[in-house]
């Protein structure tokens, strides 16, 4: 059987711009925006053109590629300068996902071990850092992938929530990339997709990319989940995540924690693809992950749609926290682990530090 390819590209480095796949306009509108400098995707990550942790992290660190190379030819104080203003647009974009943080941290570390060098080399070196950032993503969800499909079986209906795919990463994705592994194994797997309000994730994005890989996809309102779950008609759930604590508490889209539930009430395992870039081994718990909450329209209505009235008071945290012990296993590069808890964590952790 072919791989299950998959056909959406979220991002790509043509004539030193960045472009990205505008993710508001889908699927509507397939549209390309060039980025060229950390300022510009900064306000790309702020605004949802583009989104989902492993995909924020790459975006953030071409950013800082792209402004290394707008100001190559700067003295060396305004380089350290501009570069320093660059990194602190990026970290301000978005709070929860992880990935962001640890994608900066790995090209702060790249320019600190280029201080001396000239400008124009400390900015090749941070892009080549940026493409080693993007195809390790490709690379850590090929491997969730096939770690992951051994727990799809054959004929499985799994559902998902938010879009944890190919636009959500680099490519292949997380909790879609297990999926996508699956179908390159040999089974027939179809997919429930959450419609994941507000943002509709799940309705416009994995539907989308999905259908574009001919993988069978069934769209229900999120308040669906529990009667499917009631009659017997969804076998497993997978979803990524956002950050996950040290002690397996896992932050991912609004509305997964209460699927959580429901799968702990029905007896379905819940499982949660990330990979290890996502783990934050330095909050001891999901209490201590900073949760986004968005302007109130988004709750409002869509895009241009407003259905609710105009000033209504409005909550719109993005992200929940699910507990660790509503969580099957939690799926990474390495493996998986199995009832998460802080112990398994840090073994896992430690196994990946002997095996690099
Ligand atoms: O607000 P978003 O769209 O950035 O939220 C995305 C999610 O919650 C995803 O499930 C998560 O980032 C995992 S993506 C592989």
């Amino acid at each position: 059987m072919p791989p299950a390819r998959s056909t959406v590209e979220t991002m790509r480095w043509r004539d030193s711009r960045l472009e990205m796949i505008d993710q508001r306009v889908l699927p509507g509108e397939v549209r390309f925006l060039t980025f060229d400098s950390a300022g510009a995707i900064a306000t790309g990550i702020r605004d949802m053109v583009v989104r989902g942790a492993p995909a924020i992290g790459c975006a953030a660190a071409y950013g800082v590629a792209l402004e290394s190379l707008r100001l190559r030819h700067a003295a060396p104080k305004e380089f350290s300068d501009g570069l320093d203003a660059g990194f602190a647009l990026l970290a301000a974009s978005r709070p929860t996902a992880v990935n962001l943080f640890w994608a900066l941290a790995r090209m702060r570390d790249t320019w600190k071990r280029h201080h001396n060098d000239t400008a124009q080399q400390a900015a090749s070196a941070l892009l080549a850092e940026a493409h080693a950032i993007y195809a390790a993503d490709i690379a850590a969800n090929r491997s969730m992938g096939r770690h992951g499909a051994a727990l799809i079986s054959d004929g499985a209906r799994v559902l998902t929530h938010c879009n944890a795919g190919a636009l959500a990463t680099a490519g292949h994705g997380t909790a879609l990339g297990v999926i996508r592994s699956a179908i390159e194994a040999g089974k027939k797997v179809s997919v429930i997709a959450d419609e994941t309000r507000p943002f509709l994730q799940g309705a416009r994005l994995t539907a989308w990319e999905l259908a574009a890989d001919n993988i069978p996809v069934t769209l229900i309102a999120d308040n669906a989940a529990g009667f499917l779950m009631s009659r017997n008609e969804i076998d497993a759930v997978i979803v990524g995540a956002d950050r996950v604590a040290a002690n397996g508490d896992v932050a991912n889209k609004i509305g997964t924690y209460q699927v959580a539930v429901l799968a702990r009430r029905h007896n379905i395992p819940f499982y949660v693809a990330a990979p290890l870039s996502t783990i934050d081994a330095t909050l001891t718990s999901g209490a201590d992950i900073p949760i986004e909450e968005r302007d109130g329209d988004e709750v409002r209505g869509y895009a241009n749609h407003r259905w609710a009235p105009p000033n209504v008071a409005v909550r719109n945290p993005v992200f929940d926290v699910t507990p660790a012990d509503l969580i099957t296993a939690l799926i990474t590069e390495r493996g998986v682990i199995r009832a998460p808890d802080a112990a398994r964590i840090a073994l896992h952790l430690r196994d990946e530090q002997h095996n690099d």
